[in-house]
């Protein structure tokens, strides 16, 4: 379902003489339907960067990044835009959205946006947000103020409202107590019960030794001729 061939990243920093700071080299990877495959490395090896590479937003200076059907790595934004619609979820560390927006239509929208009618979508937001212990009072509030282990809940529950085929989890369990990280592993192992094929960052080793099938370590993808 997800393959990385050979992919590697530079960055250059326009600010700051143009330095260039290689990041990654020749990362590989495959990723099965049913499969969690867990990125691991010190902090600062590249993990999220890597994650973000497989979502679009950063852009690979060289490798082929196939999801589905799609190489990520060569792709057109509209069809980017497309695979993260129906194929590709991604739950960022950290909540962004727009103010002002309730948080059962945060969580809705994943699946109005691919044509799911009003009722089933927020039927199912409801349930996810019950399922996460987020009090109903709030539901019709921003999750702008929420604290950061509810807004985490959001993004799960958000992440997940849309069957993806592919999901992408940065720290999803960080900010969270042990009930709600128990139901978050929970819906981990039923995602990966349909099908899904995930790739997860969990700092949490007994969290990623529930889940995961394997670990790949983004330090075998450090480029040669850094420091
Ligand atoms: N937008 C950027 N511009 C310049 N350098 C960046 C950018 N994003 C990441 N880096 C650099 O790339 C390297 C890898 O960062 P990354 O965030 O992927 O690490 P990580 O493995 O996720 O670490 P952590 O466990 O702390 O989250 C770091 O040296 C970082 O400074
Ligand atoms: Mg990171």
């Amino acid at each position: 379902m997800i393959t990385v061939e050979n992919v590697s990243k530079t960055f250059t920093l326009h600010n700051q003489a143009a330095a260039v700071i290689p990041v990654m080299e020749g990362a590989s990877l495959q990723v099965a339907p049913g499969e969690c495959v867990a990125l691991v490395g010190a902090s600062g090896a590249g993990k999220s960067t890597l994650m973000r590479m497989l979502y679009g937003n950063y852009l690979a200076a060289s490798g082929r990044i196939q999801i589905g059907d799609v190489d990520v790595a060569s792709a057109a934004p509209r069809e980017i835009l497309d695979l993260r619609r129906h194929v590709l979820g991604y739950v960022s560390q950290f909540l962004r959205v727009v103010p002002r927006v309730p948080t059962l239509e945060v969580v809705a929208e994943p699946l109005l946006v691919t044509g799911v009618a009003q009722d089933p979508a927020f039927d199912r937001a409801r349930g996810l947000l019950a399922r996460l212990n987020i009090p109903e009072r709030l539901w019709s509030l921003s999750p702008t103020t929420f604290s950061g282990g509810e807004q985490q809940r959001v993004n799960i529950a958000r992440g997940f409202a849309y069957d993806y085929p592919a999901l992408l989890l940065d720290e999803p369990t960080a900010s969270l107590d042990a009930t709600n990280r128990a139901i978050v592993l929970d819906m981990i192992h039923a995602a990966k019960a349909r099908g899904a094929a995930i790739v997860g960052i969990f700092h949490d080793d007994a969290a990623r030794a529930q889940v995961c099938d394997r670990e790949i370590d983004v330090a075998g993808f450090a480029p040669r001729d850094a420091a």
